[in-house]
């Protein structure tokens, strides 16, 4: 594999909730705070958000529209036993449950610090592991071009999925270059927990440099395949969310803007600020879409 990030923390490193916010405090003190992978390049960026807002305003349609319901409804979830059928391109296809990819196959858990961006923006403290990873454990062909992504269909569990909002199973996609990126996670927590059924429990995407809709949660099958694959938005509306979904703050939604977020946990009041160009992970994402026009690939 190309380059890594160095990264040498595991989860049993992961800062405790109350150690984060006290962070400046700690700061303080003298005692280093952890930097862990690619911190973004606005400062900003470094206060993650509480545990509580991370887990009270969230987009997960199978529970619901309304940003609290799937904090009200996902409880329901049943998220153990659960395993990953992987297949298309790949020398080892198989049903892959959480334990066996994690214990096994020795994929190790870290922890990750990334800015996710939809209209609004948090910081959020990931655990997980490297997508590139768990491809490399399957061994992934020279034919394969692409990554396919899907979501649990369980509408006794997941009550959005009795209407016909979304064409369900919800799912995703990325090119091969992307999906292999160091700084594409899969993602099985939050402040070294367990992943809240709210926030894609047991396991979900997360591509920082991308709107939020690309870090598709609940994954339940991961396919390689040469032909790019259909993405939820893009079925339901083609002419507004394009396959890449790259955080652009020059291209706009043609319904709004995109050019400023509004930070979560800053209060009504305070104001919306600049979006930055791949959501401030230029440095490390610009160059796979060099040549590219950006409007046109949105
Ligand atoms: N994944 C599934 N299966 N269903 C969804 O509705 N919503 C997406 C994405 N992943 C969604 C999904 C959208 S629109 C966003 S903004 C993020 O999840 C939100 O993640 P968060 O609630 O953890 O912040």
């Amino acid at each position: 594999m190309a380059h890594r990030w160095t990264n040498d923390l595991t989860r049993a490193d992961a800062t405790p909730e109350h150690v984060w916010l006290n962070r400046r405090q700690i700061l303080g003190a003298g005692v280093a705070a952890l930097a862990l992978g690619a911190t973004p390049a606005r400062a900003d960026a470094l206060e993650p958000n509480s545990w509580d807002e991370i887990t009270s305003y969230n987009n997960f349609y199978e529970f619901g529209t309304d940003k609290g319901d799937p904090k009200k409804y996902a409880g329901a979830l049943t998220t153990a036993p659960w395993s990953i059928e992987i297949d298309g391109m790949v020398d080892r296809p198989g049903t892959y449950s959480i334990e066996d990819i994690l214990a096994q196959m020795t994929i190790e858990e870290r922890i990750y610090r990334f800015r996710c961006v939809e209209a609004w923006s948090m910081v959020i403290p990931w655990n997980g592991f490297e997508l590139a990873d768990l491809l490399d454990m399957v061994g992934v062909q020279e034919s394969a071009k692409y990554v396919a992504f899907e979501t649990l269909y369980r509408p006794e569990e997941m009550p959005g999925q009795r209407t016909r909002f979304i064409e369900w199973p919800y799912v995703e996609g990325l090119r091969l270059d992307e999906a292999l990126h160091p700084l594409t996670i899969m993602a099985t927590g939050i402040y070294g927990k367990p992943m809240p059924n709210q926030n894609g429990a047991p396991i979900r995407l997360v591509v920082p440099w991308k709107y939020g809709f690309k870090s598709i949660k609940s994954i339940v099958k991961i396919t390689l395949t040469d032909v790019e694959p259909p993405t939820s938005w893009n079925r339901l509306q083609p002419s507004e969310y394009g396959f890449y979904s790259n955080v652009n703050p020059k291209v706009n939604h043609p319904r709004w803007s995109q050019a400023t977020e509004r930070r979560i946990g800053g209060g009504l009041l305070s104001p919306r600020i600049p979006t930055l160009m791949f959501n401030g992970y230029e440095d490390e994402v610009a160059s796979m879409y060099a040549g590219m026009d950006l409007t046109k690939f949105y």
